[in-house]
């Protein structure tokens, strides 16, 4: 009869597969509870709140935006915006923060599902494509801000902000046209997820004279 006696080596192969399939459940359930995270946050923004029901702050703070009511909507996201404020300076620098900060969630969702598309080769879904792009031209002008408003970084902020929202400008593909009917649960996300910051971007466009500090008083005589 033939028995199975592990030698060293068997029972070398066999821990290493153990730990191999540890290592990607852990990384599995990693990865769904953050995802888990950012589609709760989504459902936050689109249902959570009743536009009735929202502070005076809000449409105050909205009262300039091309789209008041999304703008109202992502504000009403922030946690303790109301407590956060101090001024309008304050606002622009928040704001520039949370935009950064969803653009980076938003990123960490949509670049990992385009690239297994573009992996598996054929048609990559259209408004994947159109929301990475800008996703990343969002965050190659927001991600690594300063703490507080600064001289080289800002200006660039006040900018983008004022190209994009131009008189006559059209919103990008992915804030027009997406999510279409086409795109999967996570590619709709990803497309909402940048609806919210689109709203956002609105917001702080309405503040871009902040992201330019005043020239310093002439000196005394
Ligand atoms: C943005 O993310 C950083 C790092 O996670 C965090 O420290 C900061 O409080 C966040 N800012 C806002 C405004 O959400």
């Amino acid at each position: 009869m033939a028995s199975f006696t592990p030698n060293r080596s068997t029972m070398f192969f066999f821990l290493v597969i153990l730990a191999t399939v540890f290592v990607s459940a852990a990384g599995v359930a990693a990865s769904d509870s953050e995802h888990g995270r950012v589609l709760e946050e989504d459902q936050n923004i689109r249902y959570r709140v009743d536009d009735s029901e929202l502070p005076n702050v809000y449409y105050g703070i909205c009262m300039y935006a091309r789209e008041q009511r999304p703008c109202r909507r992502v504000m009403a996201t922030i946690p303790d915006l109301k407590f956060k404020l101090s001024g309008q300076v304050e606002l622009a620098e928040l704001l520039s923060h949370v935009i950064a900060n969803r653009t980076a969630e938003a990123k960490a969702l949509a670049d990992p599902l385009l690239a297994a598309a573009e992996e598996k080769g054929g048609k990559l879904p259209t408004c994947l494509v159109f929301c990475a792009e800008s996703l990343d031209e969002v965050s190659e002008v927001m991600s690594g801000l300063p703490e507080d408003i600064d001289v080289e970084k800002y200006p660039k902020v006040q900018s983008f902000l004022r190209k994009m929202f131009e008189s006559g400008a059209d919103p990008p593909l992915c804030q027009r046209c997406c999510p279409d009917k086409t795109s999967t649960a996570d590619e709709a996300a990803v497309a909402e997820k940048f609806h919210a910051i689109w709203a956002l971007m609105d917001c702080a466009e309405t503040l871009g004279q902040y992201y330019v500090l005043p020239p310093p008083p002439p000196p005394k005589r």
